[in-house]
């Protein structure tokens, strides 16, 4: 058995044991038959595929009808790192990639600066589908769409979340403290340590301000001290 296997086991064991505390007995003697079937098993990278393939087709709020492209996430299905933005912009949304406008290229500079790829890590955003007009996603549709997220959580168990900005940063920490507040400091999530930074868009319309980017630096050096980056 190679070390997927035993990643992918592990990972179903803790399902397992999460959906029998919950006392759901459906879902585990049914991932049973799947944990008997072994070889047969999905790795983790097709798992997210299909949770994937889920979103793109997901129709339970009106962001699905203005849409051209849900935008699922992408990066490592094992990644220790994973970076979660607010929802797609215009860019994102006609590519179906996140963070590839001028706010993903300055995030992808700054992954290159830890000395990682993205394909290293996992970039996705709390919210799959663009909001008009980029608005800010509403409650409502954070409510909606929060599982996908809970479900790439789950499934890639990062040991890091960084949360790009306020929205994903209320959401995981559940506060309405602001990001100026709150980043910088690890928090946790469900196990995961969490750290806030500055959206990169708030960096890209504050060019000049070479503080909040020494800000986010710093942030992103307490990151790769945790994860032994060196
Ligand atoms: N801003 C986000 O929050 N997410 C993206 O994917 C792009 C821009």
């Amino acid at each position: 058995m190679d070390e997927r296997d035993n990643r992918w086991r592990s990972d179903l064991k803790d399902r397992l044991e999460y959906f029998n505390q919950m006392g759901i007995d459906d879902v585990a003697s049914e991932t049973a038959g799947v944990v008997r079937a072994d070889r047969t098993s999905p790795p983790p990278n097709r798992r997210l595929e299909e949770i994937a393939a889920r979103i793109r087709s997901c129709r339970r709020c009106p962001l699905s009808e203005t849409r051209r492209n849900a935008v699922p996430g992408e990066g490592n299905s094992s990644a220790d790192l994973m970076f979660i933005g607010e929802a797609p912009g215009r860019d994102e949304d006609a590519r179906g990639i996140p963070f590839v406008g001028r706010a993903g290229q300055l995030l992808t500079r700054i992954i290159k600066a830890m000395k990682l790829e993205r394909g290293d890590v996992f970039i996705s955003n709390v919210v799959k589908c663009r909001p008009p007009d980029n608005r800010n996603p509403n409650r409502i549709e954070i409510e909606t769409c929060h599982g996908y997220i809970m479900e790439q959580i789950d499934l890639i168990k990062p040991k890091v979340i960084v949360t790009l900005g306020n929205i994903p940063t209320r959401f995981f920490l559940d506060t309405t403290r602001g990001i100026t507040a709150l980043r910088g400091e690890f928090q946790e999530f469900q196990g995961i340590k969490v750290m806030p930074t500055f959206h990169p868009s708030y960096l890209v319309r504050n060019e000049a301000n070479r503080v909040l980017r020494k800000n986010v630096w710093e942030d992103m050096q307490q990151v790769m001290a945790f994860l032994g980056i060196e």
